[in-house]
């Protein structure tokens, strides 16, 4: 059962009290989407700060100040979240956005509009690796319990913003043809500068290759894990406790073996390809 001192239910989805309230998610629901808004849209802990770091580096040319200076839930807020009505409306355009919603979810306006989206996917089982760590230091989400008690809560959907399979799988499904880009963590990972081209390319922009090495420079698991401005250090420890773990935790792919064991794997594996079955989606993390 939900915590819902913790948890408010949105259209069947647990969306955490401490961000969400019924005039944010009306804000969001009545949301006029400009044809040069930007979304990047993730299910929790699949590289959302990451997006909030390379999104305004990318349309500002490669400039540092804004990202050096203003934290990552003001400079690309969540549009579902509270502070996002205070925000939108001075943030010049073309402005970029974060969410966590299913694609059925989105604003009316943004399906009648051309803004573009970046989807982020990251492999599941770190997924939950990282969401685990994540639930342990912040006391707005529920008490993890082991792993393997979460695991249950994670695969039913019983976490903030519901089933990752639901998310993946809505968002895979659209009629958005070239206005949505598909990247994953683990591309990221591999070549930053890769993904970044293409996201340039998407937004139809260009960058000199001296600002692009900047940008994949600063975005480094590494160099982002310094910046006060995006790895939330600004959050109180009773919200945010860092010294349980830190919200840049890792940052690297495969985490999941280093937790799961042999039983868990085998559970979760069969339990997202039964979901994922039928569905003609297929990721590279599959033949892991
Ligand atoms: P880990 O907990 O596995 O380290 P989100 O921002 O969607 O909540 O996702 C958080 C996850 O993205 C964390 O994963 C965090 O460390 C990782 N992350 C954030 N910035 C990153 C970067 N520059 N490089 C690699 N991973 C990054």
């Amino acid at each position: 059962m939900a915590n819902t001192d913790l948890y408010m239910i949105y259209h069947g989805i647990l969306v955490p009290r401490i961000s969400h309230s019924e005039e944010s998610l009306n804000y969001h629901e009545k949301f006029t989407v400009k044809d040069d808004d930007i979304f990047s849209v993730t299910y929790p802990k699949s590289g959302t700060t990451w997006m909030q770091e390379i999104l305004p580096l990318l349309l500002n040319g490669g400039d540092l100040t804004v990202v050096q200076t203003i934290p990552n839930w003001d400079r690309v807020p969540w549009l579902e979240e509270t502070r996002a009505s205070s925000i939108l409306d001075k943030i010049p355009s073309p402005r970029a956005m974060v969410s966590h919603m299913p694609y059925h979810l989105m604003p009316q306006t943004f399906f009648n509009s051309k803004a573009k989206v970046i989807y982020v996917t990251r492999n599941p089982k770190d997924v939950l690796v990282s969401s685990f760590h994540f639930h342990k230091m912040a006391s707005f989400l529920d008490e993890p319990g082991t792993l393997e008690e979460f695991t249950d809560k994670f695969l039913a959907g019983n976490v903030f913003f519901g089933k990752w399979t639901d998310h993946v799988k809505s968002w895979q499904n659209t009629d958005l043809g070239d206005r949505i880009l598909y990247i994953t963590y683990e591309d990221m990972l591999q070549d930053l500068r890769g993904v970044l081209v293409r996201i340039l390319t998407l937004l139809g922009r260009q960058l000199s290759a001296d600002a692009l090495d900047r940008v994949v420079d600063h975005c480094t698991f590494k160099n982002m894990k310094t910046n006060t401005m995006s790895n939330y250090s600004l959050v109180p420890q009773n919200i945010m406790d860092c010294k349980k773990s830190s919200f840049l935790r890792k940052g690297i792919a495969g985490d999941w073996k280093n937790h799961f064991s042999p039983e868990l794997d085998a559970k979760f594996t069969a339990a997202i390809q039964e979901e994922m079955n039928g569905s003609n989606i297929s990721f590279p993390w599959d033949e892991e």
